[in-house]
């Protein structure tokens, strides 16, 4: 083992320490990001002027928001419905693993990958490369593909959520529980609330016509939600015009 690490240092003269290489390395990668955040607050600014200034109601379907992530871990509140709630369970189980594969992140590469035969040449051969931007690239390859993987996965389940039109429903010229919370708010939520949801039903999953190749459908699984559960709220996200 220490041989190797010698033999290391022979071959870089300069080794890479974590202050000041990596730290300032990511400080620059961290700016970058920051700037896009700031970027994006200035140009894209979340609507709070109402009543004086009203957004649309689609307002910002497809604008990034912070929003797109927790959707990500909803994606079971749209899709298990009616029949389909016992699967409900499993979506902390998701969120878990994803906790989980989040953590170990510095540790995977630790995985003897090599050893699998197939995989020894192509191991080899990438480690007798001559260090540069190609070989970095090829060994940050499956780190890039789970970002890759990921980022298509917060698209695909965010990009519909209309992010920005809340205000144009949810503001104080609305009245009470639009904006205004109810006068005992822990009554509302468990005794009125409560009561929508159980008794409420509530047809969710109509599609449009054109979805359905012209035919109108209504009850896309045929089921009827409870008024206001996590499915409604999903779709009131997704189609405020329509879900509310
Ligand atoms: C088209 C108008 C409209 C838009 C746009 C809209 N809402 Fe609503 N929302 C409503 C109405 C109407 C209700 C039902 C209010 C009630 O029960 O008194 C409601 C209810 C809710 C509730 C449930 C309140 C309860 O009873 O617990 C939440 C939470 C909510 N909206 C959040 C949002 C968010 C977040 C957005 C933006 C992403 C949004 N709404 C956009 C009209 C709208």
């Amino acid at each position: 083992m220490e041989e190797k690490v010698g033999e290391e240092q022979k071959k870089s003269p300069k080794r890479l320490k974590w202050w000041p290489d990596y730290l300032l390395r990511l400080s620059v990668v961290f700016l970058l990001v920051l700037a896009a955040i700031v970027y994006l607050a200035i140009t894209i600014p979340v609507p709070f002027m109402a009543p004086e200034e009203v957004p649309l109601p689609d307002e910002g379907g497809n604008v990034p928001g912070p929003e797109w992530l927790f959707l990500l871990f909803w994606q079971g509140f749209w899709f298990w419905t009616g029949s389909q709630k016992k699967y409900l369970v499993l979506m902390p189980v998701g969120a878990i693993l994803f906790f989980i594969v989040m953590v170990f992140m510095p540790y995977w590469h630790k995985i003897p990958l090599a050893k699998i035969p197939g995989l020894r040449g192509l191991f080899a051969k990438i480690s007798a490369m001559q260090s540069g931007l190609k070989k970095s690239f090829l060994y940050g390859l499956p780190v890039f593909l789970f970002g890759l993987v990921l980022a298509g996965a917060i698209y695909k389940g965010g990009h519909q959520a209309k992010i920005l039109g809340c205000d144009s429903c949810h503001n104080p010229a609305m009245g009470p529980r639009q904006a205004i919370p109810p006068i005992d708010v822990s009554k509302y939520y468990f005794t009125d609330r409560a009561r929508q949801i159980g008794v409420g039903k509530f047809r969710a999953g109509k599609l449009s016509t054109e979805e359905e190749g012209g035919k109108l459908q209504i009850g896309g699984a045929g089921e009827a939600g409870g008024y206001k559960d996590a499915d409604w709220q999903m779709r009131h996200m997704y189609e405020p015009t329509f879900t509310w």
